[in-house]
Formats: structure tokens, C-alpha cells, sequence
């Protein structure tokens, strides 16, 4: 099988592409992926030399390259891992993610419908169905994006089912709880937390710490792919969770004990804007296929934690950038000024 994956020098790309290599040595990989600041081609270093792996330089926006892989690497499949994923981002600035959720998703839709590729999968998130008190939510939920990110996730969502509605095109759409693990941009909670703790910084908290995640190890998140990818429906929606819910708080907690820090360390800021209290999914329709999470979050937060532990010359070069240290500055002088 040839497959075409979007954004793999990614977190979650990445982690897939390493993923199916080992599981499908017969596959040829093409990985298209615009190298933004997320897009890390160190994510990829081991795969540099394996035979059936290319790499392509090239936004998913882009018809003439993604024609390109098209007409000369004829993909079997593809799965678009390709995004903006960062809330906070999104927030201070809405364009980029709209460019490439909603054009990006497009374009790939378009090159699969002319190319009559067999599958498309669209990797997506729980955060289009919108914030939810009690319960959780099944894929027939309506979509109630709050944030930017959210909402251009949305777009390309009804784009895919639209597509399926109006000319069959073979989608599977995806929506996942939030995933962890090894390669993770030191931008979101839990590699940022880690990574300021190894540097002896604070924790900056959002709010009160009570909003409530579900979460997946990138691992199981890979295996859900896997068995969507050779025996997902088409034209279905499947929510990839595991049940496993903390707030932020006690996340916070479990790293502090990891790395034997004080929760003197644990630094209150300003809420984020629109800041969703819970997302909760009932994932019964892909575990009928088979598919349950391995990975126990305590394991799989020990694991990440030593993984980041052990890789410092991967995410140093990372936190070094203008962007956090910024972005984190600005909560701070916010919080203060309002104290
Ligand atoms: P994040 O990792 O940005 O993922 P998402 O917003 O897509 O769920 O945030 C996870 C949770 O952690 C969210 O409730 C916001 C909170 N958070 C903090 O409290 N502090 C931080 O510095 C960050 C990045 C997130």
C-alpha cells in the first residue's frame, strides 16, 4: 500500500510514520509537510535512510504539489495529520489555521476525488464538538467550536462529510482526545510543564486548574489509525478516546511527583479566553472494531516524562524560540497587572 501522510514531520505524524513503517515494511510512505514552526524534520531523523520513505517540501494548500504526488507517487491512501493545533495560537492569530483546515482540507479532498484515491482520513478533534459538562459526546453530537482552532477544525470536518454526501469521496473522519507522548511541541501542557520543571521554571496554569482533559497516548492514537485505515467505514466519524480524564490541577500534580518538584512551582495565570471546561468522548464505535487503549496514563506519562528526561538536545532548540517565551511573558504580565 502506498499511503500519503500529511504533516508528518509533525507529533503525531511522526510518531504514525514511525508506526507504520515497523508495522507495514512493505508500505511506501510520501510524507508531504510545510515545515512550520511544529514541523520538525529531527522527528524523522531514523527514517532518513529507509528505502521506501520520501519526504516532500510543501503546504497541503499547495493544488501544484499536492498534484504532483498525485500523478507520480499515486497514493493508495492518505491521512491528513496536517494542522494548526495550538488554541492559543489560534487565538492571537485565526488566518493560518484557516488556511490550512479549511483550504488545505480542501485541496487533498479535490486531488482525491480526480485521482479516485481508495481512503481518506482526516484527523481531527474532539474540540468541534465544544465544551461538555456531564457525559460525553457520541458522533452524531452537533459541532459547537469555541476557539479558532476549533472552528477551522469544523470546517474542514463538514468539508470531508460534504464531500461524502455529495460525491462519495471516501472519508473517515476522526475526532481524538488530547494526545501525549514522545516529539510533543513543548507548547502544549504536558511537554511545556515538563520541559520548565527540567529548567527549574515555573508552571503557568490557566485559571482555576479544574478544566478537565481526556487523554491518549500517541502509541494508541497510532493503533486507532491503524485499524481505521484497513477497517474503518467509509463515510463514518469515529472519536478516538480512552475514558481517562484528569484537570489540569492534578496533572500538574503527577508531574510535579515525577520530577520530585514542590507545587510551590505551580504558577496561576490569566484563564485563556473561551477556554472549553471538559471534553469527554464515548468512543464505543471504534472499540467494536476491535481497537482499546494499551498504554495506562500513568505509564504513558512516566514514559514521556523519561523520554523528555533523555532528549533535551531535541526540545532545548525548541524552547529557546522568541514564541513561548513570549506568548508566556504576556499571560504573566496580564495576571499580575489584574492582581
Ligand atoms: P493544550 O495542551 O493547549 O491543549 P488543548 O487546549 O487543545 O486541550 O491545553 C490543555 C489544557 O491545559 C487546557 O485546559 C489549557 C491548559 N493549559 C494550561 O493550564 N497552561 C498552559 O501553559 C497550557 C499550554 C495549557
Amino acid at each position: 500500500m502506498k499511503l500519503l501522510i500529511t504533516g508528518g514531520c509533525g507529533f503525531m505524524g511522526s510518531n504514525f510514520i514511525r508506526y507504520a513503517a515497523a508495522a507495514y515494511p512493505t508500505y511506501e510512505i510520501c510524507n508531504l509537510d510545510a515545515l512550520t514552526y511544529a514541523g520538525n524534520p529531527e522527528n524523522l531523523r531514523d527514517m532518513e535512510h529507509n528505502a521506501r520513505y520520501m519526504f516532500v517540501h510543501g503546504r497541503i494548500e499547495d493544488e501544484e504539489a499536492v498534484e504532483k504526488i498525485f500523478k507520480e507517487f499515486k497514493p493508495d491512501a492518505v491521512i491528513n495529520y496536517a494542522a494548526e493545533t495550538h488554541v492559543d495560537r489560534s487565538i492571537m492569530d485565526p488566518a493560518a489555521f484557516l488556511r490550512t483546515e479549511v483550504l488545505g482540507t480542501y485541496t487533498l479532498l479535490e486531488a482525491v476525488r480526480r485521482h479516485g484515491t481508495a481512503r481518506y482520513i482526516q484527523i481531527s478533534t474532539d474540540e468541534v464538538y465544544g465544551s461538555i459538562e456531564h457525559g460525553t459526546f457520541s458522533e452524531d453530537a452537533p459541532f459547537l467550536p469555541n476557539s479558532p482552532y476549533s472552528a477551522a477544525k469544523a470546517g474542514g470536518d463538514h468539508l470531508c462529510r460534504a464531500y461524502w454526501q455529495t460525491y462519495h469521496t471516501p472519508v473517515i473522519v476522526t475526532h481524538s482526545c488530547n494526545y501525549y507522548g514522545p516529539y510533543h511541541y513543548p507548547e502544549k501542557i504536558i511537554p511545556l510543564f515538563i520541559t520548565n520543571l527540567l529548567e527549574e521554571k515555573n508552571i503557568p496554569l490557566y485559571g482555576d486548574g479544574t478544566h478537565v482533559r481526556e487523554w491518549i497516548y500517541t502509541e494508541d492514537h497510532c493503533r486507532a489509525i491503524d485499524v481505521l485505515l484497513h477497517e474503518g467505514a467509509i463515510g463514518e466519524a469515529y472519536n478516538i478516546g480512552t475514558g481517562y480524564e484528569i484537570a489540569n490541577i492534578d496533572l500538574a500534580k503527577n508531574i510535579l511527583a515525577l520530577l520530585g518538584k514542590n507545587e510551590k512551582m505551580i504558577e496561576p495565570v490569566l484563564d485563556r479566553p473561551g477556554h472549553d471546561w471538559r471534553y469527554a468522548l464515548n468512543s464505543s464505535k471504534l472499540r467494536s472494531l476491535g481497537w482499546k487503549p494499551r498504554v495506562s496514563f500513568d505509564e504513558g506519562l512516566s514514559r514521556t516524562v523519561e523520554w523528555f528526561r533523555t532528549h533535551e538536545q531535541w526540545w532545548k532548540p525548541l524552547k529557546s524560540g522568541t514564541y513561548l517565551e513570549y506568548y508566556h511573558k504576556q499571560y504573566t504580565a496580564r495576571t499580575s497587572a489584574e492582581r
